[in-house]
């Protein structure tokens, strides 16, 4: 290929200006963890697989959802942003916020980019999961692929009413404009959003309940998708703190009417895996669930997605902190996500965390300054002082390649 190419998954795209796939990232393709048996993204995965087949069957007893988790996750923007009503100048598009192969295709940062496809051809329930990618900080709880479980429920006047001819899912003449009204959208009857808005939460308390157990403490608070109207989080109390563990809401009827659906009603959700799992097994840090470390994998060998399971940590080995402070690059946008990728590109899984601790600008000439630093801990064995000297000297090597100016 030229070197103006990229190759990922077998294709090969042309790299333009808003290219940010780093190498690192894109090993990610491909690996299929959360499919791997036994892993324990696997395990939560089939857990709420089987909760929803037992949930919702028709009347010979056959699952009603379907699941999709074999979708390329390299989409256009149409499929991520454009059907699902994102508007053009949203933060969630922005380069410092997404893996762009280049201006029209991007690892997907949201498993809900399938959801306009899959309901154009005709699908009313589903499952999509697989693996999303987000650029962002670097912790024990980010990572820049993660995996979701997005579901869709589209009900049509008679499944939500029954025989009652006076009821109707839509009124206002069918319109679909936005009214910033967080009740409900213009064309939805109450009676048809109190229903579905009970369904959905329904479903969503069944399923913390099947996780956590009967007695899960949970909230729902009001927030905003361009996507869906209403729309909630839904969070879990576990361990003295409340956890966001996923999005929800009623859909955009515009979002149905544009796949060709024009007398159902959806509502839909997206959760995340990791987090759940994390709380589940008490994994303590995120980059466990890519490691090979049979210490780590024979935890979850040949369990059942019922099974408890608590991980035992295998022996933490120490950190090295080092400390990292640069001017940024004058020209062209430097956000911090850029450093973070820089340097998981060269540092891989040996950095546990990157804070940005200082943050100045020079009174005479204006240039901006960034203190960074580096947490670096292996998994699997001791890092000498060496070994992680060598490393921080070449990200040191990588900031002034990108532009910046080591102090
Ligand atoms: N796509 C949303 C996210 O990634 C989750 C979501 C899916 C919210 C579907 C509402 C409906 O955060």
């Amino acid at each position: 290929p030229k070197t103006n190419d990229i190759v990922l998954l077998n294709k090969s795209y042309l790299k333009d200006e808003y290219s940010n796939v780093t190498q690192k990232v894109s090993g990610f393709l491909g690996r299929n963890i959360f499919l791997q048996p036994s892993h324990p993204l696997s395990l939560v995965r089939q857990r709420i697989v089987n909760h929803f087949y037992k949930s919702f069957v028709t009347r010979r007893g056959n699952p009603v959802f379907s699941v999709h988790d074999n979708l390329q996750p390299i989409v256009n923007t149409t499929q991520n942003f454009d059907s699902l009503l994102i508007p053009e100048n949203h933060p969630s598009r922005s380069k410092s916020d997404c893996y762009y192969i280049n201006k029209n295709y991007l690892l997907r940062a949201h498993m809900t980019a399938h959801q306009s496809e899959l309901i154009q051809s005709g699908l009313n329930n589903f499952l999509i999961i697989g693996d999303v990618y987000r650029r962002d900080e670097i912790d024990r709880t980010h990572y820049p692929v993660f995996h979701q479980v997005d579901a869709v429920r589209l009900l049509s006047r008679e499944q939500l009413f029954s025989k009652d001819d006076n009821l109707n899912i839509f009124e206002e003449g069918n319109n679909t404009a936005f009214t910033g009204n967080q009740e409900k959208q213009a064309c939805h009857s109450l009676e048809a959003v109190k229903l579905i808005e009970y369904e959905l939460k329904q479903t969503l308390h069944g399923l913390a309940k099947e996780l956590f157990g009967d007695h899960v403490k949970y909230r729902w608070v009001d927030t905003t998708f361009p996507f869906t109207q209403p729309s909630w989080e839904l969070e879990i109390y576990h361990v003295s703190e409340w956890i966001e563990v996923l999005g929800c809401g009623i859909m955009q009827q515009a979002i149905l009417n544009n796949a060709g659906v024009n007398n159902k009603i959806g509502w839909a959700f997206g959760l995340g895996l990791e987090r759940l799992a994390m709380c589940l097994y008490k994994i303590p840090d995120i980059r466990l669930f890519w490691s090979n470390d049979s210490g780590f994998l024979n935890q979850f060998k040949s369990k059942n997605p019922n099974d408890s399971i608590t991980y035992i940590p295998i022996s933490q080995y120490p950190q090295c902190k080092n400390d990292l402070s640069f001017w940024i690059p004058t020209t062209g946008h430097f956000s911090s996500n850029d450093f973070y990728d820089l340097a998981r590109n060269i540092a891989g899984d040996l950095i546990e965390q990157i804070q940005l601790i200082d943050e100045f600008t020079h009174p005479k000439n204006g240039k901006i300054s960034h203190c960074y630093r580096i947490t670096y801990r292996h998994m699997e064995k001791t890092l000498t002082q060496d070994e992680v000297n060598m490393i921080h000297k070449k990200i040191e090597e990588s900031v002034k390649e990108m532009g910046g100016t080591i102090r």
